[in-house]
């Protein structure tokens, strides 16, 4: 061990696992890619003000977990905590809203900073991969989303996850309900700090997971029923266009979203086998999120699904993913004769897409038949100088432990018609 360690509430992904975080973030990658979406990569910080904008001064995320710094230039800057903010950034930054059609539909993959609590799912440095729709206010828009994550969940063989779905209305009806909530919330017997966020942010009161704060929320007045006519035909289309695609969810009347951005449409991944960080994804709509940074009125949706927990939750449900295997060749030369041979031959292997690894740094036959038996090999190719005199050299089957000659110049085409 080096003197260090890693930071904490971080990890490290070490091989043979980060294997299932490279699959995880592509069967999430595939269904939007397919679905008209483009990569977009966007900066690992941001000025601290475009999250303080966005995502909202109030919330946890922004006032409690942002890794916020200053440069030696004096510019205030956060390591990004979400991805929503800078991708909206970047589009209005590069125009896309003005030069390609609405909406702009964009994918990323990434690293994200929150400066959490750390426990099991909960981590200050996490991986998502999301999706952002830029520029257009269409059920359908919210619908293909939810759609996209449940297939790629579905793919994964993911089982037990729900979908729970709200609609916090729009710049009509919310102010409506936020009164009403802060009337009624006033009322109760709650301390200081929730007293103050109810001022502030009431909406937030509901997602306190304090029993004491629960039992007294339940006759609190919900959104539901304060939705606008414009609101409520729009959710009524998303629930309808999810149902006809076979996609299983829940109304959850209480869902709140710890950003401050969503309006309408908003919906959370939770699976079941996770305690208490059971939010695999989340998403939902940001109709005013562009204007809040400058921009002009861009309706808009996306989610983000967390690939630390999606691979908790393929743990927790006991899925083995098929994983290609990492090394299928793998070549063991005893002499200098024999290294220059097999080393040529992996060249060739690995050329034709035959994943192949050498015995390296010269060990004898017994060390390097062991690495072989660790890289998870099917096949071992072995030579010696008598081997290289006969023109031939040894293939080892490492699972049945047969073991044939094949001609130096057989072995390639050997190997690639065995491993099909
Ligand atoms: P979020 O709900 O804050 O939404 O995060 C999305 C997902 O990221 C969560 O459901 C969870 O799986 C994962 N996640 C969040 N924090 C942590 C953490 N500390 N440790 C491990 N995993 C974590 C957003 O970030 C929005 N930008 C989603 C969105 C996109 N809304 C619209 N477009």
């Amino acid at each position: 061990m080096s003197t260090f360690q890693a930071p904490k509430g971080t990890y490290d992904l070490l091989p043979p696992d980060s294997a299932k975080y490279l699959a995880v973030r592509e069967a999430i990658a595939a269904p939007l890619r397919n679905s008209g979406y483009g990569y977009i990569e966007t900066p690992g910080f941001e000025s601290v003000e475009l999250f303080a904008r966005g995502v909202g001064e109030s919330t946890d995320i922004v006032s409690k977990e942002m890794y916020a710094f200053e440069t030696k230039g004096g510019t205030k800057l956060a390591l990004r905590p979400e991805g929503t903010a800078s991708v909206l950034r970047a589009a209005l930054e590069a125009n896309l809203h003005k030069v390609g059609n609405l909406p702009v539909k964009l994918w990323y993959s990434g690293s994200y900073y929150r400066y959490e609590r750390p426990q099991k799912g909960r981590y200050r440095h996490f991986s998502q991969v999301g999706a952002e729709a830029i520029g257009a206010e269409d059920p359908a828009l919210d619908a293909e989303l939810i759609i996209l994550a449940d297939q790629a969940y579905r793919t994964l063989g993911l089982r037990n996850f729900r979908i729970l779905l709200n609609s916090l209305g729009d710049k009509e009806c919310r102010p409506v309900y936020r009164a009403a909530l802060q009337d009624f919330l006033r009322g109760l017997d709650l301390d200081e700090d929730t007293l103050r966020r109810a001022e502030i942010n009431p909406l937030r009161v509901l997602d306190d997971k304090r029993e004491s704060v629960q039992k007294q929320l339940g006759d609190a007045p919900l959104l539901r029923d304060y939705l606008c006519d414009a609101c409520k035909a729009y959710h009524e289309e998303v629930r309808e266009l999810i149902t006809a695609a076979s996609v299983a969810f829940e109304d959850d009347p209480k869902l709140v979203r710890g950003l401050d951005y969503y309006t309408r449409t908003t919906f959370e991944f939770v699976h079941d086998g996770l305690g208490s960080q059971s939010a695999v994804g989340g998403g939902g709509r940001y109709d005013g999120l562009s204007e809040m940074i400058g921009g002009p009125a861009l309706p808009s949706v996306g989610w983000a699904l967390g690939v630390d927990r999606t691979v908790l939750a393929l743990e927790a449900e006991g899925v083995e993913l098929e994983l290609p295997a990492a090394t299928s060749v793998y070549a063991v030369p005893l002499g200098d004769e024999a290294r220059r041979v097999l080393f040529a031959k992996v060249t060739e292997l690995r050329k034709l897409g035959v994943a192949a690894d050498f015995s390296y740094g010269a060990k004898g036959l017994k060390g390097a038949m062991k690495n072989a038996n660790r890289s998870g090999a099917r096949y071992a190719v072995v030579a010696g100088e008598r081997d290289l005199a006969e023109g031939v050299v040894q293939l080892k089957d490492m699972v049945s432990g047969e073991q044939t000659a094949i001609g130096v110049n057989e072995i390639v085409a050997e190997l690639e018609s065995r491993l099909g």
